[in-house]
């Protein structure tokens, strides 16, 4: 893979106008967010600067899970926002634009699950982790880190994941071009991204959790909870034995695949 091959035909205006491909790298997260603790190298990244390395040797999921990526199976990238949208949100345009993405082009129905999996037939294709990180007063920004399982057969997952993740390629039995997915993805995310839409509202249409019964462990303990709602901060909105919650990270939370 080569930056020319990923941006030849990139027909987006700012996000993923300016890339650096890395041919192994720890986690292209860790990665954008050494490098904006450098004033120097800060000022060249600009909003929608994308890290994509082609391996990574310590890609960091959710939960500081380890997210498997030591391969060039799938994508794996940062995009960097300078984005007045608070935390939340933020993760719902690369999976709307995933779900989209998926189902436009390439005909593959995904379940989008709070806050920000993306799940084609409850196995996971893609994970999403937004990193926000405070540069002055009233100034963040956010390391918005993708993966998406492309190429993956099932023996290419660990024993551990097998059973719970997925890729293009099992879903589909066809091979991808993975810097023509990368392409394609991009231009969804600026049209998602500058849609002016209602960004919960829309990430609602391709969600299966509303009024579904979930299993979650909270703070170490199993619990049943009925999803009733999305606020408008992108939280989630349950009802445990009849009381109403609200959840609003996912952290200490973990929210079973399979509801
Ligand atoms: C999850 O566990 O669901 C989130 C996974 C996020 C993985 C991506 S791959 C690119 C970026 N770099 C990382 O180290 N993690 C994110």
């Amino acid at each position: 893979m080569e930056v020319n091959i990923l941006s030849n035909n990139l027909k987006t205006n700012v996000y993923g106008k300016n890339i650096l491909l890395f041919e192994e790298i720890e986690s292209t997260n860790k990665e954008i967010l050494k490098d904006l603790e450098d004033d120097k190298i800060r000022k060249n990244l600009t909003e929608g600067t994308v890290y994509i390395a082609l391996r990574q040797t310590g890609g960091i999921g959710s939960f500081g899970n380890e997210w498997q990526s030591n391969n060039s199976l799938g994508l794996w990238f940062t995009i960097l926002l300078y984005s007045p949208y608070k935390k939340e949100p933020i993760s719902f345009i690369p999976a709307i634009a995933l779900a989209k993405l998926l189902k436009e082009k390439y005909n593959i129905e995904t379940d989008l699950k709070w806050p920000n999996d993306v799940l084609v037939k409850s196995k996971k294709i893609s994970g999403i982790l937004c990193q926000a990180k405070q540069l002055e007063k009233d100034k963040n920004v956010c390391a918005v880190g993708i993966g998406l399982n492309i190429l993956q057969e099932k023996k290419d997952f660990t024993k551990e994941i097998r059973d719970k993740s997925t890729s293009m390629k099992i879903e589909t039995s066809k091979d991808y071009n993975i810097e023509e997915v990368f392409k394609l993805f991009m231009k969804y995310f600026e049209d998602t991204y500058n849609s002016g839409e209602d960004i919960v509202e829309i990430w609602k249409k391709y969600t299966k959790m509303l009024g579904k019964k979930i299993k979650a462990k909270k703070d170490g303990k199993y619990i049943e909870a009925l999803v009733k709602d999305i606020t408008k901060e992108g939280y989630l909105k349950v009802e445990i034995l009849g009381k109403s919650e609200i959840w609003m990270s996912r952290s200490s939370l973990d929210i079973d695949t399979y509801f």
